[in-house]
């Protein structure tokens, strides 16, 4: 599907941004390791989670749509072997987690995934788990799906230290952890996002974490899981594109309600305020761990920063959308130490870049990162390829959004990864100047 925006919009009005991704994966993981009936209230029904939904139920958990909730019967630990290989088409969060996971289970089983998740490499996950006795198979390439999986519940605790941040890698280490025969020791430096530890606190399992000197330190015991009421808030990462459309758009502001404002995701924020962005944050509150609130953001005069390289694990999903932001300030800002970007649902330094000339802006490709000199009065409107990566479409709809003429984004269907209703939330908030 290719959509055509006629440019030069505006919003004003509140957006109802849909549930957090991260979380809603984990609501359904946890729920099916804990004993008893977990309900899940505002679930994202995006790909990548009814991914995650079909692979559980694969594995034998009975998971039904009731009214609008998710009822998840879990039997502890107890998956079943799965009657079929195990598909987590783009998602590489379901593919790590659930490596983790069946690490603690004595079956075999076989996950694969579409093309763009066959290219993201695996051994980042499957080298510190094979450590804990838990045995893995390339069934085709070297690190990549399809990888056959075997189990152990005698695993061994592990300490390790992550090369890179990971919540991925971290989540799939914490969930082997819950069932090994001692006590595990995770290490990452910065932290990415703890969804998963703070809703397995939630969830009664015996995990302590603490940040010293900028090192984050994730302690886990051999665990049972209770099963747990959530109501899932909105997620930022989707939240990040209408932010930045009312930040480039003349005259423009939106409210987004019942954000999840986790301080291990607001790096968005962070970052686009000291561009200049003029965003407030109202009536936040706790719910189980995480932080929640008001989003405010109007209409800014940008310019460009270097963002600091602590900040990358805080925004990683959200760099495409701050390249667009980018574009729009004045003067240059550079994105480094970001090499991950290269393992995303495409090589997100080059999509971004190329999505970027496109619109005529000007910026280029590091090694490990991009930089963009802000170009306002150069961008035009453009035919754009998403790459079919769902956060490259969108990103391209807001600078579509923004730029004089009628723009295509092409294969922009991809956008229902993580926000099903992009297209329409996008068209009834918006309106030409
Ligand atoms: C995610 C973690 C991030 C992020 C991905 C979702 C998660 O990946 O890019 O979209 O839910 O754990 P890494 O932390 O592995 O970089």
């Amino acid at each position: 599907m290719n959509v055509k925006i006629d440019g030069r919009r505006k919003i004003n009005s509140n957006v109802a941004v849909p549930s957090d991704k991260s979380i809603s994966h984990r609501s359904i993981m946890i729920g099916s390791l804990a004993k008893g009936v977990t309900e899940i209230e505002n679930f994202l029904f995006s790909d990548d989670c009814l991914a995650t939904i079909n692979c559980f139920k694969n594995l034998g958990t009975d998971i039904e749509i009731r009214n609008d909730k998710i009822i998840v019967k879990g039997n502890g630990f107890a998956l079943s072997a799965p009657k079929q290989i195990l598909d987590c088409q783009n998602s590489g969060t379901t593919t790590r987690l659930l490596l983790g996971i069946l690490s603690t289970q004595e079956f075999e089983s076989i996950l694969t995934g579409d093309s763009s998740l066959k290219k993201r490499p695996m051994k980042r996950v499957t080298l510190p788990l094979s450590q804990m006795g838990a045995e893995f198979e390339f069934l085709e390439k070297e690190d990549f799906l399809p990888i056959k999986v075997k189990g152990s519940k005698k695993l061994k605790p592990i300490e390790y230290t992550l090369p890179i941040p990971s919540a991925q890698v971290k989540s799939a280490l914490i969930f082997a952890s819950l069932r090994a025969e001692g006590k595990s020791v995770i290490k990452e430096s910065p932290k990415s996002r703890d969804h998963t530890e703070l809703m397995l606190k939630h969830a009664g399992a015996n995990i302590k974490s603490w940040e010293e000197d900028g090192v984050y330190t994730v302690e886990i015991l051999p665990s049972q899981v209770s099963s747990i009421k959530i109501k899932i808030p909105s997620d930022i990462s989707s939240a990040a594109f209408f932010i930045v459309l009312a930040l480039i758009c003349e005259g423009s502001s939106v409210v987004i309600e019942n954000c999840i404002l986790n301080p291990t995701r607001t790096g968005i924020i962070d970052v686009l305020k000291q561009m200049g962005a003029d965003i407030r944050i109202e009536d936040v509150e706790n719910r189980n761990g995480e932080l929640v609130g008001k989003i405010i953001a109007r209409s800014s005069n940008l310019k460009g920063i270097k963002v600091d390289k602590n900040d990358i694990p805080r925004i990683i999903d959200e760099i495409p959308i701050l390249a667009v932001a980018a574009a729009f300030a004045e003067g240059k800002t550079t994105i480094d130490n970001a090499s991950e970007l290269r393992v995303k649902e495409s090589d997100r330094i080059k999509t971004t870049v190329q999505m970027l000339k496109s619109f005529g802006a000007d910026c280029y490709e590091l090694e490990d990162g991009l930089e963009i000199i802000g170009s306002r009065e150069k961008l035009k409107s453009a035919v754009v390829n998403s790459y079919k990566d769902h956060r490259i479409a969108m990103a391209a709809s807001i600078m579509a959004c923004a730029v004089e003429g009628e723009s295509t984004i092409l294969d922009a269907e991809c956008a229902s990864i993580s926000f099903p209703n992009f297209y329409d939330i996008l068209f009834s908030s918006t309106k030409k100047i």
